[in-house]
């Protein structure tokens, strides 16, 4: 039928709605609730056993139209991410179309809040969100052990970022099983503005560590226990990360941050992933900001996100418009 202003307006209208079309994604950070370090692999990586769980800090990816394929950072700690080849959005999108032999581009805009080289996965969750955006944008419709296979490729944890809620990870920590978990955690987490690269954590624990033992499941039985029972008091008692010592060692004030975590009451404590944000599980909501208070009033953080898990994998929000 025509448009009010005659023929060939309603085909006007059309192009100019395809031209503003907008995939919005969210991908959530993570929090290791165990992380054991193995052995350095051949390929640089090493052997882990961890157990994640995402929470409800988000990274949000638009996707919208544009001649070639471009990244544009926003939100306070935008200048601190780089929008070169290294950056992980502008990779994920890169490896799809190349995988898929789309030839369009894309403009991808990343609203960052997971903390840059906080030990949260932001970039990872920028990789997850960025794949998932651009499936969506670009039709490709990849099934979604295509994805994670192609998530694998740009970081260990970002097929997990996909998939969301709790896992079992293995390998580089990118081979997943779900686990079963009830109930809601609630976190404080306490960040630094300097971050710590991940590299480097790893490379001090090789310091530390020269001999590791390859990580063993049993090691995680209580905790899973734990996490299927609902109980939060055990799943405080049962933190641990291996890569704690090496990331206090490399930045000396956390003692004193996780001091200050425990004193006000947490049910646990622990450096998340390889730091330097340091997690404090809170018995609710309400505790989880008496936490996050806590760390403020000592002065022992540059700022605090509270925020609960676990929460779904990265998705695309309703109202985009994926083809
Ligand atoms: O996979 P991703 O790029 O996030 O990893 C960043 C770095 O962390 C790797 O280059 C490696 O130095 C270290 N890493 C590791 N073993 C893992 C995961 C990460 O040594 N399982």
């Amino acid at each position: 039928m025509p448009g009010p202003d005659g023929p060939g307006t309603v085909g006007a209208v059309t192009d100019l709605r395809l031209a503003r079309r907008e995939v919005r994604v969210r991908a959530p950070g993570k929090v290791n609730l165990s992380l054991r370090v193995g052995p350095l692999d051949p390929d640089g990586y090493h052997r882990l056993g961890t157990v994640f769980q995402a929470v409800s800090v988000y990274e949000e990816v638009a996707a919208r139209t544009a001649d070639t394929i471009r990244v544009t950072m926003v939100g306070p700690t935008a200048d601190r991410v780089p929008v070169d080849e290294h950056n992980l959005a502008l990779r994920a999108a890169r490896l799809l179309a190349e995988h898929t032999g789309v030839g369009d581009g894309v403009h991808l805009r990343v609203a960052k809040t997971i903390p840059v080289a906080g030990g949260m996965a932001g970039g990872s969750a920028d990789a997850a969100a960025a794949l998932l955006a651009c499936d969506a944008f670009w039709g490709t419709g990849l099934p979604r052990e295509e994805l994670v296979e192609l998530a694998a490729v740009l970081g260990a944890d970002v097929p997990f970022l996909l998939m969301g809620q709790t896992a079992v990870g293995t390998g580089r920590g990118d081979t997943l099983t779900p686990a079963l978990s009830r109930g809601e955690y609630h976190w404080a987490f306490g960040i630094r503005e300097d971050g710590l690269p991940t590299p480097a954590v790893f490379a001090e624990f090789d310091q530390l560590r020269p001999d590791p033992q390859v990580p063993d499941l049993d090691s995680e039985v209580a905790l899973l226990q734990a996490l299927r029972a609902g109980d939060p008091v055990a799943v405080g008692r049962l933190l641990h990360n291996d890569l704690q010592e090496a990331a206090v060692e490399l930045c000396p004030d956390l003692v004193e941050t996780l001091a200050v975590a425990e004193d006000a009451g947490a049910l646990g404590v622990v450096v998340s992933g390889s730091g330097p944000t340091v997690a404090a599980l809170g018995r609710s909501r309400q505790h989880a900001l008496a936490l996050a208070a806590a760390m403020t009033a000592a002065g022992v953080v540059d700022s605090v996100l509270t925020a609960s898990g676990p929460v779904h994998g990265a998705r695309v929000l309703p109202g985009s418009d994926a083809l």
